[in-house]
């Protein structure tokens, strides 16, 4: 099965804003993704320039922005059936709030990951930083398989990460049970190492995945081989 010019339960090597005009509008059922932060890599560089006591936070090139927010998300809501989940920047997060929370269609949420084992990395400094922004937003009268549950989530973070901004696979899985049924597409236009389609396998969903990093593509498809032959 195909969902424009790409094959359903493919991760590839493309630039995001090149592919998703490529798909057509309506074509996936949740959007669960994790754009690059843009800002952490460079307060990382600054933080370590400046200042010899604290340690560099930097995220490589994984973090750096490579297309304007809102072009992004007029691509995602154009594809979008249900619900969308952007995992995003503290700068950013009032961009992609507002954004979700001006369409007529949509119920929109600030949601929090919790890491239940942050890193004590200069927390003799300061607080150490044990949380993650995240956006979350529904078209109306589509899918939500939770009841009463709150928008905090607690998940300790991973260990032994592939990609420097890595998010944990129980996470990822439990917004996908909470936001889609089997057989329905998960769409993640900056995949990473494959987290989202890890976790979408495993739940007997569809997925597709973008990265422009060559190297992440093919870890990704590495890891998702291993559940291959893991089943
Ligand atoms: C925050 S990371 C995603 C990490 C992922 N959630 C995981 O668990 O491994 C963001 C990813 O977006 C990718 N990226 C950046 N710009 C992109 C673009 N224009 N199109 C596709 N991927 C892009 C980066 O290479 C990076 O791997």
């Amino acid at each position: 099965m195909k969902i424009g010019a790409f094959d359903i339960n493919t991760i590839t090597k493309n630039d995001c804003m090149k592919a998703m005009p490529l798909m057509p509008s309506n074509s996936v059922d949740l959007i669960l993704t994790d754009i690059p932060y843009g800002n952490v890599s460079k307060n990382g560089e600054e933080r370590a320039k400046y200042s010899g006591q604290l340690r560099k936070l930097d995220k490589e090139d994984a973090d750096v922005e490579t297309f304007d927010l809102i072009e992004f998300l007029d691509e995602c809501y154009r594809l979008l059936k249900g619900s969308i989940y952007i995992f995003c920047g503290i700068e950013q997060m009032s961009t992609v709030f507002d954004y979700f929370d001006s369409k007529t269609d949509m119920t929109t949420r600030q949601c929090i990951w919790h890491k239940t084992n942050p890193s004590p990395v200069n927390g003799q400094h300061y607080w150490i930083h044990a949380i993650e922004n995240c956006v979350y937003a529904k078209k109306r009268k589509t899918t939500f398989n939770q009841h009463c549950k709150h928008n905090v989530w607690d998940f300790p973070a991973g260990r032994g990460k592939i990609h420097p901004t890595q998010k944990p696979l129980g996470l990822f899985k439990y917004l996908i049970e909470s936001s889609t049924f089997e057989g329905e597409v998960v769409f993640d236009p900056c995949i990473g190492s494959g987290t989202t389609a890890v976790a979408a396998r495993e739940l007997n969903r569809q997925y597709i995945g973008f990265d422009i990093s060559e190297e992440y593509v093919g870890k990704a498809n590495e890891r998702l081989s291993a559940i291959h032959i893991a089943k």
